[in-house]
């Protein structure tokens, strides 16, 4: 597996490629890989002829106060999983290469989807994820991209941007890789102290319970949603939101709605954990 950092030189890789009619087949990443970052790149290998994957920590993408400088960054072991993994090809810049200039021409998705859930807590974070994939996808040209439904609200807001852009891209949306006891694998769950890594599994538990309500046949999505974070909150966490919406919109579930995803933010002590599970009706 070959690293790069010049976009120059995956452009001119990707030429190539397509000339001998490759597929190629692309998983952004933020590095720092776990086993639901491969279980996408093992999905790329399967789908595509080519597989391309980047390590960029985005500064565009966090907000005031959040952790840009303290994300972990862990090239030398990532590009050891990726190889392992099947990756050919490895686009790791710097931020220089990707924002040379103070100023980006950035790239907003709809308020409607961008300015609910973890839109409202973290103001320009959308932005900045739909400015750096269409960056991305404009560097690695890819026939096929991979995401992970573990970060939900991304999956759906990148769809709408690739299809509003009419990028000839398939986007395809992977299951959530958990830990043993359903905690949904995440670099933040390493920042749990040992008892808040414990309780941190109510938040799968829930989600599965309040599931389990809505197939059973209870249309109730308020009171639904109520006693989730009701639960949540006498565990310790601070609930952001625990919501039904309608899955492809992000609008809050109607009783005529079949795909569902049932969403959760909450934080333990300063860690921010999110969560989903989605299913038909
Ligand atoms: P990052 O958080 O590194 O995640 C990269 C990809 O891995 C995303 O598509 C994410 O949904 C997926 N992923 C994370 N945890 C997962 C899990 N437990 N199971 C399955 N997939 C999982 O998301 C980003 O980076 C950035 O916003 C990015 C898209 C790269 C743009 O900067």
């Amino acid at each position: 597996m070959q690293t790069v950092g010049e976009i120059k030189q995956i452009h001119k890789i990707i030429r190539e490629q397509k000339v001998n009619g490759k597929k190629v087949a692309f998983v952004p990443t933020m590095g720092n890989l776990h086993a639901g970052h491969i279980s996408l790149i093992t999905k790329a290998v399967e789908a595509g002829d080519f597989v391309v994957s980047s390590v960029f920590v985005n500064p565009l993408q966090f907000c005031e106060g959040e952790d840009y400088g303290e994300y972990p960054r862990t090239l030398k072991e990532d590009q050891e999983k990726l190889k392992d993994a099947g990756c050919d090809l490895l686009f790791a810049p710097p931020v220089s290469e990707m924002y040379p200039r103070a100023k980006v021409t950035n790239v907003i998705a709809p308020a409607e989807i961008t300015d609910t859930l973890c839109g409202l807590s973290r103001p320009g974070h959308f932005a900045g994820v739909t400015t750096v994939v269409t960056k991305l996808f404009g560097i690695v040209q890819p026939d096929i991209a991979v995401f992970g439904k573990k970060d939900f609200q991304q999956l759906a807001v990148i769809r709408r941007m690739t299809e509003d852009l009419s990028l000839p891209i398939e986007i395809i949306g992977m299951e959530t890789v958990r830990e043993a006891d359903g905690l949904a694998m995440s670099s933040r769950n390493s920042f749990l102290s040992e008892p808040d890594r414990k309780t941190a599994i109510a938040i799968s538990e829930n989600l599965k319970k309040a599931k389990a309500q809505i197939e059973s046949g209870n249309k109730d999505f308020a009171a639904i949603e109520k006693s989730g974070r009701a639960e949540l909150e006498s565990v310790g966490f601070v609930v952001d939101y625990f919501t039904v919406r309608e899955q492809a919109t992000l609008n809050n579930a109607t009783i005529d709605d079949r795909k569902l995803v049932i969403l959760v933010a909450a934080k333990l002590g300063s860690t921010r954990l999110i969560d989903n599970i989605d299913f038909v009706l």
